[in-house]
């Protein structure tokens, strides 16, 4: 498929370098009200003025897409899903409504065991199958890269068969989006293991980490009480990292538990969730440069305070937003809603908001030399909004404005 293209007419917005930004540069997007991108074989050759645009050598082998003076962005970065799973939990929803709770859904044998029974049973394909259908919907919201966690296995061989189910999306040659592998065994002390963690932390260091060694780029765990606890979290973490992996932390979700000082110490490359995070844990990733990834849809869905995303940019850390789509906590992989809860309810202004689903989200997967923002050499990871104006983002509240997704030169999703 053709994956060289010039796009012309456009009103570009974006962040700037290969790396994460934090605190009051998350606010500065460069713009260029008439430019040109010229994409040859999927990576970006040129992006800026249009006047300025070289001219390019077998202009036959370039598709062309006026942009019709509207808005372009860098392609937004998933950076937090729980994509692969069997079943479906509406039952809990249920429950929550009435007054349940999510952790003690979880300790009554529900939750995230409930997800593992299910997908115990499925094959790597019909995993890969289900997941498909979410991606197809999130390339048509102008996501362009997402990260995968594995963790409703819980024992090896079903994680391998959800690491499994991800290398098949993601080698696919038609696939839409780039596909980042996490490794969450942590993600819950099964109930094969039940009151014998330490135990199950063993069995995760010794035989799951050498087993999805080369699988899954990051490793990342639930750090939370009554599940992992901070002894058991820097025990497996510091194992993992010996092994090769880089690190995430599902941090400080349900109680300020110190996840958050953790991933700082640990130099992990991003701590999640954050709702309940202390000032100290805030300064803390900000000296350490822990990216911080604020999940609104998770807060939002378990009606809880949404986390304290002023505090992280205002103290000179660098926030991702994410949607942590999963069938439990929160079933949703919206990214229109995303960022009008980032704005609405996070006071992030809508520059810092689209800094953090692109250049900080792609930093969080540790991918900001390839995309994130619109700049020669990156992949050309593009979204073409309906409008002029990238500030009716958070103004369409749940509704999607993209109206041309390109992902890596190839365009994957119109919105017509
Ligand atoms: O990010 N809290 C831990 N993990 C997920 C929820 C997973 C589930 O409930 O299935 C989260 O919220
Ligand atoms: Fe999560």
């Amino acid at each position: 498929m053709n994956n060289s293209v010039i796009i012309t007419n456009a009103v570009m917005s974006t962040p700037l370098g290969r790396s994460a930004r934090k605190g009051a540069d998350m606010a500065s997007l460069h713009t260029v009200e008439k430019a040109a991108i010229v994409v040859t074989d999927g990576v970006i050759d040129y992006a800026g003025p249009q006047s300025d645009m070289p001219a390019v050598t077998d202009e036959s082998r370039y598709s062309h897409i006026d942009a019709g003076g509207c808005a372009v962005l860098p392609g937004f970065v998933d950076s937090h899903t729980h994509l692969i799973f069997g079943g479906y939990r509406p039952d809990e929803f249920e429950w929550r409504l009435k007054g349940d709770s999510y952790m003690s859904i979880m300790e009554r044998g529900g939750g995230i065991q409930s997800t593992v029974n299910a997908t115990r049973t499925e094959s790597a394909e019909a995993l890969a199958r289900k997941a498909q259908w979410f991606i197809d919907r999130m390339a048509a919201m102008g996501v362009t890269t997402v990260e995968a966690k594995s963790g409703y296995g819980l024992d090896t061989a079903t994680e391998l068969k959800m690491l499994d189910a991800i290398d098949r999306l993601a080698s696919d040659p038609n696939q839409k989006l780039r596909i980042v592998a996490t490794f969450l065994g942590a993600h819950a002390v099964p109930k094969e293991y039940k009151g014998r963690t330490a135990e199950y932390v063993d069995l995760m260091i010794s035989e799951m980490l050498p087993a999805v060694k080369g699988k899954a780029r990051f490793c990342d765990i639930f750090t939370e009480k009554n599940v992992f606890e901070i002894e058991d979290s820097r025990r497996f973490l510091k194992a993992a990292r010996e092994a090769g992996f880089k690190l995430k932390l599902h941090a400080d979700e349900i109680v300020t538990l110190g996840g958050a000082e953790l991933a700082a110490e640990l130099g992990a490359v991003s701590a999640d969730h954050l709702l309940h995070v202390s000032d100290q844990g805030v300064e803390d990733m900000a000296a350490a440069g822990v990216v911080a990834t604020l999940l609104p849809l998770t807060a939002f869905t378990l009606k809880e305070p949404y986390a304290p995303a002023r505090k992280f940019i205002d103290s000179g850390a660098a926030v991702a937003l994410a949607t942590d789509l999963n069938p439990g906590s929160c079933f949703s992989g919206s990214i229109p809603l995303t960022i009008a809860l980032a704005c609405i309810y996070m006071n992030m202004t809508i520059e810092e908001t689209i800094t953090a689903l692109t250049i900080n989200g792609a930093a969080a997967v540790d991918l900001a030399e390839r995309t994130g923002s619109l700049e020669q050499g990156k992949d050309a990871d593009i979204i073409i909004l309906n409008t002029d104006n990238y500030r009716m983002l958070p103004y369409y509240v749940g509704m999607n404005c993209v109206r041309t997704v390109i992902s890596r030169g190839r365009v994957v999703a119109k919105n017509d």
